[in-house]
């Protein structure tokens, strides 16, 4: 591991510099206009996997964007991690925001700045680089190694589980390892143990044919806007519940032993509200704040639209309003049935006069880790050697869609070791990644590998039970 650790440190400015190159690729996934660069990311990533050496590349083709995988499978008798990640990235807007472009990647106070340098094409390339690594100096890994890097993470992996379906075989292994979340605090290594599901919803709110006098025709007929904002007021109580009937029937309770992991954490909640700039806490009555973010289900309405958005003041009744809903979801709640119950409501809720119509967008399920599996301890051992503390679990309140879908079909947990910080700004003007953590990263994902391969026993278990 010497000679591993020292070409990470000999080649630190390289490795920042590479993926400075990957980052400038616009590959945002939500924006037809992007699809070639999505594609280009694409290329760009298995150009650097066969730079790496691995034994097979592919660009694996989806209904909508590419996925790339490779594979290095040249420790014979040694275990096989798959690793995850996404190539594509959030919009950029509101640009103006930013204090350097998105996709012109800068260093700036040991931080490098730009879209998707830490959600998530830094973090793969955590991977990558720790790959190299062993590759530079001992000439191949001390395990076997496949990584899949999607192209539609970001807009609810849509094409993801077909995908896994029909490549299984060429997917198996016998870890799975995430690297898409981010750490407690800075320098503190986290394991995260929980992630939240989403279903996303979209409601249509209509009323006249068209805008109207609202001289002529207000306090005539139902205004849509009023319709709508009504509807959504009533999806809480004052307590910070969902309304939403049967919202919390397949919720699993909190146990009294992750309630008192979670409030044992150095949570610093007066700087967490700063940080967000909002001048006070709202949430669910009876939940602390960590819980409430990690292990609730929530209801959001993340837009809303409707009539007159210009300069100055126009009279009229709109004909249309719109609202855009999240719901975060906890184990066992599923997306299918949560958007189901929810739209039911909705249209329940809907006052006369107007038609309500809602729509399904995407989901994804929640994800609890098995958190007794030997794994987990192999991955701590991974983080105290490269970061020299101790390493916590936490849950996040993110989604990825991958995560669960990878437990339930093979039936291994999925590490989820993520680099990123709280504050990171992804989905944000600004997005940066820290690279001194970049660089501790790339050292954590070698040390995995390592602790991985002294596991000679676990070898042949996966082919056993497949
Ligand atoms: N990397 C994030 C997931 C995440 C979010 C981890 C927050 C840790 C903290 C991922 O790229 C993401 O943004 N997921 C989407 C999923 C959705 C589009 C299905 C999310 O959570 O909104
Ligand atoms: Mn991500
Ligand atoms: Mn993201």
């Amino acid at each position: 591991m010497e000679a591993v650790v020292d070409f990470i440190d000999a080649n630190r400015a390289r490795f920042v510099s590479e993926l400075i190159e990957w980052v400038r690729i616009p590959s945002i996934s939500s924006d037809p206009r992007c699809s070639e660069e999505v594609r280009r990311s694409a290329e760009h990533l298995a150009a650097e996997m066969r730079r790496l050496g691995a034994g097979r590349v592919e660009i694996w083709q989806t209904p909508g964007h590419p996925a790339v995988f490779a594979e290095w499978l040249g420790a014979p008798a040694k275990p096989t991690l798959l690793i995850y990640g996404h190539h594509d990235v959030q919009p950029v807007d509101p640009l103006g925001e930013w204090i350097s472009p998105p996709f012109e990647p800068a260093e700036r106070d040991g931080r490098l700045w730009g879209r998707g340098v830490v959600d998530d094409k830094g973090q793969v390339y955590i991977h990558a680089k720790a790959i190299e690594s062993f590759i530079a100096t001992a000439g191949r890994l001390p395990i076997n190694v496949k990584v899949i890097v999607e192209g539609e993470e970001e807009i609810g992996s849509g094409n993801l589980e077909a995908l896994l379906r029909s490549r299984a075989a060429d997917l198996a292994a016998d870890f799975v390892c995430v690297s898409d979340t981010a750490m407690f605090g800075r320098g503190i290594p986290s394991l995260c143990v929980g992630l939240r599901g989403l279903t996303y919803l979209e409601v249509f709110v209509e009323g006249p044919r068209g805008d109207l006098h609202s001289g002529s025709f207000g306090g005539g007929i139902q205004n849509p806007v009023h319709a709508l904002a009504k509807m959504i007021a009533a999806l809480h109580d004052d307590g910070g519940r969902v309304t939403v009937p049967g919202f919390y029937e397949d919720v699993l309770a909190l146990r009294a032993e992750e309630r008192a992991q979670i409030a044992s954490l150095p949570f610093d909640e007066d700087q967490w509200l700063q940080s967000t700039g909002a001048p006070g806490l709202w949430g669910e009555h009876g939940y602390s704040t960590l819980e409430r973010i990690w292990a609730r289900p929530t209801l959001d309405c993340c837009g809303i639209s409707g009539g007159f958005q210009g300069e100055g003041a126009k009279t009229i009744i709109p004909a249309r309003a719109r609202a855009k809903l999240s719901c975060r979801l906890v184990p066992n709640q599923e997306p299918g049935d949560i958007a189901r119950k929810v739209a039911q409501y909705l249209e329940r809720l809907a006052p006369p006069g107007v038609r309500v119509r809602v729509e399904a967008l995407h989901g994804g399920r929640p994800y609890l880790a098995p958190t007794d599996h030997p794994v987990y301890e192999l991955a701590k051992r991974a983080f105290t050697r490269a970061f020299g503390k101790e390493t916590v679990f936490m849950r996040e309140g993110g989604s990825i869609p991958f995560v669960r879908t990878i437990a339930d079909t093979t039936g291994k947990p999925c590490l989820l070791m993520g680099f990123g910080q709280p504050d990171e700004n992804s989905h944000a003007p600004n997005e940066w990644l820290d690279l001194d953590n970049y660089h501790l990263g790339i050292k954590s994902a070698a040390y995995l590998y390592d602790e991985m391969s002294r596991l000679s026993g676990m070898a042949g278990r996966g082919e056993e039970s497949e």
